[in-house]
This record gives C-alpha cells, structure tokens and sequence, in this order.
C-alpha cells in the first residue's frame, strides 16, 4: 500500500518542529505507520551534507548553498522518502522544497524560477501529498526562539530576511492553496496544535 508524504513548513518559531512530534506519536496511537525526518538530513549522507551548510566557517554562496540544499534532498528522497512511502508510511518531513523557494529565492534574492528548476531535477517532481504552513509574524517568532542558543549559518540572518522568507510563504500558500494549508501559528501552541490535528485528520480521512 502507497503511503502519504507530508511536510511542514514555517520560518522560527512556528512550533513546527513540537507538532510534529506529537503529530508522529499521535498518528503511531492511532494504527498508522509513521516516520518522522527533516531537510537539510535525514540520511547519514544528508546530516553531512547539514554540517556543510551550516558551518558558520564555510563561506559559501547562495547559489552553492543552494545546490547543496538539492543534492541533500536528492539523497533523502532516494535513500528513506520514497522507500518509506512505497511501504505504506505517513513520512512527517520537516522541510521540503518550499524551504529552498521561501529562503533561497525570497531570502537570497535568486531567481525563483531557477530555485524551481534545480529542485524539480533534484526530485524527479516528486511533490508532497499535504503541507502543513505554519504561518507566524516574524517577531513573534524571533521572541521565540530567543533563548534557544543555537547559532548556525541560517540564524545569523536580520529581519528583513526573515521578513522576505515569510513572504515567500504567503505566496507559495495561495499559489498552490490545494497542497499548502495555513495555520496561524501565532496562537498559543493548544489552539496551533489543535488546528494542525484537525487538518492531518480531514486530509487522511479522505484516503489513505
Ligand atoms: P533547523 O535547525 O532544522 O531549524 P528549523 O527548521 O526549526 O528552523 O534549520 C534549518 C534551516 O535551514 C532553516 O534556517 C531553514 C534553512 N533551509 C533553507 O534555507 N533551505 C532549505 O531548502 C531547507 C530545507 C532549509
């Protein structure tokens, strides 16, 4: 039986990475067989690939940066995504190839139509079957993640960064508004998870 592959989106703060956990053991309660796993990683290959681009020493471009972005997915992708899936899994992915768009193109100001066409070479098109866009006001989520202490590459970035990634993410959920559904993860974190359930639950009970 075909699985489903579905990923979360959002910029810091957004409680993603929370609602995913419960999400997997709340799934895994119900009968489902779930497995949970990240972008940039996943692979042994990938989480190298992850040191790479965060190590705040390596001085790399946005284009490099974006062509490791790829070459990690690609990995990910062959060696547990599709496995996973073929096998009938839920694969809860945090981060996919609207992270690349959100933050390499509206971030870094490459081309979005290039971020586009390295991405669907890297993935064979391979498009996931929900995402879950966790939508949070840049303050909101700074203040957040404040007092996490964790400083790679991608932190060391000012607002107005963060500001153009956010934006990426509004328009990315009204263009494709069929796969990417918004919750409005500035709500206290109860009412951000209940909204996130309640979508997993209408769109495996259409289905699976
Ligand atoms: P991570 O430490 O996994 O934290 P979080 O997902 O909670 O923010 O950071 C991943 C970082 O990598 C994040 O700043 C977004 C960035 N990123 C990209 O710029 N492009 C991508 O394609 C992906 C997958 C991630």
């Amino acid at each position: 039986m075909k699985g489903k592959f579905i990923t979360v989106e959002g910029t810091d703060g957004s409680g993603k990475t929370t609602f995913i956990n419960f999400a997997s053991e709340y799934l895994k309660s119900k009968g489902y067989k779930v497995i949970t796993t990240r972008e940039p990683g996943g692979t042994e290959f990938s989480e190298k690939v992850r040191e790479l681009l965060f190590d705040t020493s390596n001085n790399i471009d946005a284009k490099t940066e974006s062509l490791l972005f790829c070459a990690s997915r690609r990995d990910h992708i062959m060696k547990k995504i599709i496995p996973y899936v073929k096998e009938g899994y839920i694969v809860i992915c945090d981060r996919f190839v609207d992270s690349s768009i959100a933050y390499q193109s509206y971030g870094r100001s490459l081309k979005k139509q290039d971020i586009i066409d390295i991405n669907s070479y890297a993935t064979d098109g391979l498009t996931p079957d929900l995402t879950l866009y966790f939508s949070v006001d840049v303050s909101v989520g700074l203040a957040r993640t404040k007092g996490r202490g964790e400083n790679n590459r991608m932190d060391l970035e000012g607002l107005t960064f963060y500001k153009n990634v956010k934006k990426g993410y509004d328009d990315l959920s009204k263009e494709y508004s069929e796969r990417i559904k918004v919750i409005d993860a500035n709500k206290p974190y109860k009412d951000v998870e209940k909204e996130g359930l309640n979508i997993l639950e209408g769109f495996l009970s259409n289905g699976f």
